[in-house]
């Protein structure tokens, strides 16, 4: 037997209505927010990753899936959304279309990490991207279309917000966070030793307990922010508070990727173990730039779906079931069988959600079937119905039976 890759995983029928009722959410509340669907590549160019996402984070130096193509190009399985987003906004001229483009992806994702509960190697996001506009409202409104996402959904968490400046205050507090950091080095994790030169933000972002043990003291980039980035994030509170939703400032959000500017953001919950952010997004005013467009701030995020609904599941919250057949067409010899594939055939042309069976089984063995899938009738055809033109339908949420006439049963059905 072949097995499924690791960190990968099926989703089985009787658990694929989940996925449709998040995913059926998550555009319900793009439309309501008027953000229009982009669809990109699962692999992209490599060097979009690595320009994009950037050289020092994990994502990029240990996590990335490329392989040579048989064209002898380095491609790689997109570990994210932003960057495919980007670069075809770029590619497709939309920069210069309306301005903000208000665009949102349900893609897979593939990181080389080590899996865990809500940790895998393809994992699924739903993602929003706002090109184009640069005041706070803008990020305001990024964090409230996952906020009603979330609530839609049913989960209560709440939103930590931070800002980690622009590259003018990120000077200044590279600095400081090179100063601080110096007299640890001896200390640091391997990766963090080349961070510290290359990228010292990257060090508040180390999973190493002794590097996380000498970060607590590290100093804190709203110290540092300069005039603007300190009243772009006043705004953003501001439009937060007088939107309704609540949030909380935490200092040592510094996200994983290197593209963000200013606001970043992230949704944790502890209900679902280590990996309890279920969304994570913020400001990237300098990507679309550095990826060979014009300058245009942008601001999203990304929902991690398989956090969703473990988070749901943990959390108690129901998803309503599948949808079930409106009635079963039971048959007791061949010739009412026929009868009822071409009443069945009816019925569906109609729109009604209609089953019969297909393995032979006994009238018995039918009703136990019909039982399973949960229809709400069983409509049985015998000898003596099959002569008078008639079927037998059983109510299955009350036992009541009725006589219904073939000609009349997509009438009788419809609206069931
Ligand atoms: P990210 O924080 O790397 O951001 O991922 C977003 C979400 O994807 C996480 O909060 C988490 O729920 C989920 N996720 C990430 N890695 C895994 C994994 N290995 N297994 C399961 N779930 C995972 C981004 O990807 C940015 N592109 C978000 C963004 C959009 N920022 C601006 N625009």
């Amino acid at each position: 037997m072949i097995n499924i890759p690791k960190g990968t995983k099926d989703v089985l029928p009787s658990e694929s209505y989940k996925w449709q009722y998040v995913e059926g959410m998550a555009r319900e509340v793009s439309k309501l927010f008027n953000l229009k669907e982009i669809r990109t590549p699962v692999f992209e160019h490599t060097e979009l990753f690595s320009r994009g996402v950037g050289e020092t984070t994990d994502v990029v130096t240990k996590e990335m899936y490329t392989f040579k193509d048989k064209g002898d190009r380095s491609i790689t399985l997109k570990p994210e959304g932003t960057a495919g987003a980007v670069r075809s906004f770029i590619e497709n001229g939309l920069v210069n279309g309306v301005l903000p483009a208000k665009l949102y992806y349900i893609i897979p994702a593939f990181r080389y990490e080590r899996p865990q509960a809500g940790r895998l190697r393809e994992f699924h996001q739903f993602g929003v991207e706002i090109f184009g506009a640069k005041t706070a409202d803008t990020d305001a409104e990024a964090i409230i279309i996952a906020d009603t996402l979330l609530k839609k959904l049913g989960l209560k968490v709440k939103v930590k917000i931070n800002s980690i400046g622009c590259p003018a205050c990120r000077k200044a507090y590279n600095r400081a966070l090179k100063e601080f950091f110096a007299p640890y080095l001896d200390e640091l994790c391997f990766d963090c030793k080349s961070r510290f030169e290359k990228n010292p933000l990257r060090l508040l972002d180390c999973k190493e307990d002794d590097c996380k043990r000498i970060n607590v003291n590290a100093p804190q980039i709203l110290d540092y922010l300069c005039a603007d980035c300190s009243s772009h994030f006043e705004d953003l509170k501001n439009y937060l508070t007088t939107a309704g939703v609540e949030y909380e400032i935490d200092s040592r959000i510094v996200r994983g990727l290197d593209y963000y500017t200013r606001t970043v953001f992230e949704f944790t919950s502890t209900a679902i173990g280590a990996q309890g952010t279920v969304c994570g997004g913020g400001r990237y005013d300098g990507l679309i730039e550095q990826l060979g467009g014009k300058e245009c701030p942008a601001v999203g995020f990304a929902v991690g779906i398989e956090r969703l609904l473990m988070l749901m599941e943990q959390t108690g919250v129901s998803i309503p079931d599948d949808e079930k057949p409106t009635v079963y067409i039971a048959g007791m010899d061949e010739n009412c069988r026929k009868k009822a594939f071409e009443i069945c055939a009816k019925l569906r042309t109609a729109g009604v959600i209609a089953e019969i069976d297909h393995m032979e089984r006994s009238i018995k063995a039918q009703f136990k079937y019909a039982d399973k899938l949960g229809a709400k009738y069983v409509a049985v055809i015998g000898g003596n119905e099959l002569e008078q033109g008639v079927m037998n339908v059983k109510n299955m949420s009350n036992g009541e039976s009725e006589s219904v006439g073939f000609d009349l049963a997509v009438e009788y059905f419809l609206g069931k």
